[in-house]
């Protein structure tokens, strides 16, 4: 049973959704009975792919659940999704479904009420007719962590059941006043055995402390998170639980992801059949109201998708912007978030009308229309654990311009040579400044006007192997290092 706030398309605010979507499919098909349990949060949660609301089928009775010494009554509501390969439970409960994912100021107690509500549905589904015991509660992010509590310690159902945990990102680790710790039904001697930091409530500390597995998305974060830079305060007891700690890098969902069939997209292309690429840049230009340069072969078009936050460095981006844009480039940026990244866009796009677009949206068919009409993709992150936005451009033949840090290291393969491309699909570079990021554009601007070494560069890209079907196998595994048959 896993447990997560986001499931791509129903929602979805960054990669967590889209690891929800992707991975349990392949993880059925190797043998697992994937069951999820998320939210339904109002008219935040959109269901017009299994066919809308009437695609759910609620349980007949509510589900009790205490917190905090309140009852909560749950309607659980279950449905086929994932191409009919697994079984959704959409929990609709108060404070939980009132519309929108994140932001409200009771996000934690909404959060605790979702893996309350998962714990409870995996206890019915343990006792119920038929189905067997559930084996296993794999909880992502710090939302569902206190599920992993809650199955240790409040759930006689689940004694035999394993617990795993899986850090997406370890910078939001649902941080609350101890006070709040009983109202969360976290006893005391647990807040100070388990969730204690710094004299306060750390959902996610207690879900590393508990779990039976930690697993984070990418090998080269999972080492990184053990050091000062990377370990957001936590890297003392990630090192202390190394033994328990495994990275398996992300992969994409191949047929969702793929310009030979995407609707979004202007003209279709493959690896071997690239051509339509060309029209897909221009389709973007004209939609975005980019010049059309008079010789496209020198002038890049360097595309970003992403949540605007310090994470993905894009204010290293807009330092170094200006320079690409001289140099004959032109930057087209989607996202949105932080208000000060907002407006440093808005006036990069002003200085620069016909070179910089910038939309602040959460557009799914126009990021779609990035990663196909870009050329490079930028990815200036001061922290990745894994990134998806670099597979999506790499599959889109768009190359990765990308810092070397967490998951962009153990998914692109970085060019050493220009004269002697191998098996490189993108670009990585070291530094902690817009100088720095500068510096690669102005490689990939050199490598791009190299016709020879584009195509063979973006031909590997697109033939890069990130399917989750291989992913799923190394999850497999690590069920199986559990005691789990599979
Ligand atoms: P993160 O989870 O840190 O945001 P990932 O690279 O793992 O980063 O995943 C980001 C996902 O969110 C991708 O599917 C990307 O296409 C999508 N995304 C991010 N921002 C936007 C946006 N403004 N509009 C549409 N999709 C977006
Ligand atoms: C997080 C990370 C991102 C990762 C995603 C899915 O949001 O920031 O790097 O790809 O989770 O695991």
């Amino acid at each position: 049973v896993h447990v997560s706030a986001e499931v791509s398309p129903f929602h979805k605010s960054g990669g967590l959704g889209d690891v929800l979507a992707g991975l349990p499919g392949p993880l059925a098909r190797a043998g697992v009975d994937v069951r999820i349990v998320t939210g339904l949060m109002g008219d935040t949660t959109k269901l017009d792919s299994i066919g809308g609301r009437s695609a759910l089928t609620p349980w007949p009775h509510p589900v009790e659940i205490g917190l905090g010494g309140q009852p909560i009554r749950v309607q659980v509501h279950e449905a086929r999704t994932h191409g009919g390969e697994v079984i959704t439970y959409f929990i609709e409960a108060p404070h939980l479904s009132r519309g929108g994912l994140y932001g409200h100021d009771d996000d934690v107690y909404r959060f605790a009420i979702l893996s309350k509500a998962a714990v409870a549905v995996a206890s019915i589904l343990t006792r119920g007719q038929g189905l067997g015991p559930v084996v296993a509660i794999h909880a992502h992010d710090w939302h569902a962590a206190l599920a992993v509590y809650y199955a240790r310690a409040q759930a006689p159902a689940l004694r035999d059941a394993k617990t795993l945990f899986t850090i997406h990102n370890l910078a939001y680790q649902g941080l609350a006043p101890a006070s709040e710790s009983p109202y969360l039904d976290v006893r005391w001697d647990d807040f100070h055995g388990a969730f204690e930091y710094a004299g306060a409530l750390n959902l996610m500390k207690g879900a590393l402390v508990i779990a039976d597995r930690i697993t984070t998305v990418s090998p080269t974060y999972a080492r990184e998170i053990q050091t000062a830079e990377y370990g957001n305060g936590l890297d003392g007891l990630l090192r202390a639980l190394s033994g328990k700690l495994r990275g398996v890098a992300n992969g994409i969902d191949v047929r969702r992801w793929n310009p030979a069939t995407d609707p979004a997209i202007a003209a279709d292309y493959s690896a071997v059949d690239p051509e339509g690429k060309a029209l897909c840049t221009a389709d973007l230009r004209w939609e975005l109201g980019l010049a059309a340069p008079k010789t496209p072969a020198f002038s890049p078009l360097l595309g970003a998708v992403t949540r605007l936050t310090s994470q993905k460095g894009i204010d290293w981006l807009c330092d170094a912007a200006d320079g690409f844009i001289r140099d004959g480039g032109q930057l087209v940026v989607l996202g949105e978030g932080d208000a000060q990244l907002e407006h440093r866009l808005h006036w990069l796009a002003m200085a620069h009308p016909g070179r910089v677009a910038f939309r602040r949206a959460f557009d799914e068919g126009l990021a779609h229309r990035i990663y196909a009409g870009a050329d490079l993709f930028a990815m200036p992150s001061r922290f990745e654990p894994c990134g998806l936005t670099q597979l999506y451009a790499m599959r889109y033949g768009a190359l990765p311009v990308a810092r070397a840090t967490g998951g962009l290291v153990d998914t692109i393969a970085p060019l050493i040579n220009q004269y002697d491309v191998g098996g490189a699909n993108g670009f990585l570079y070291e530094g902690h400044d817009g100088a720095a990021f500068s510096g690669a554009l102005r490689w990939a601007t050199h490598v791009f006007r190299d016709p020879g070494a584009l195509a063979a560069m973006r031909g590997n890209a697109m033939r890069a192997q990130h399917s989750w079907d291989d992913r799923a196998r190394a999850y497999v595994t690590l069920y199986r290092e559990l005691g789990i048959h599979i």
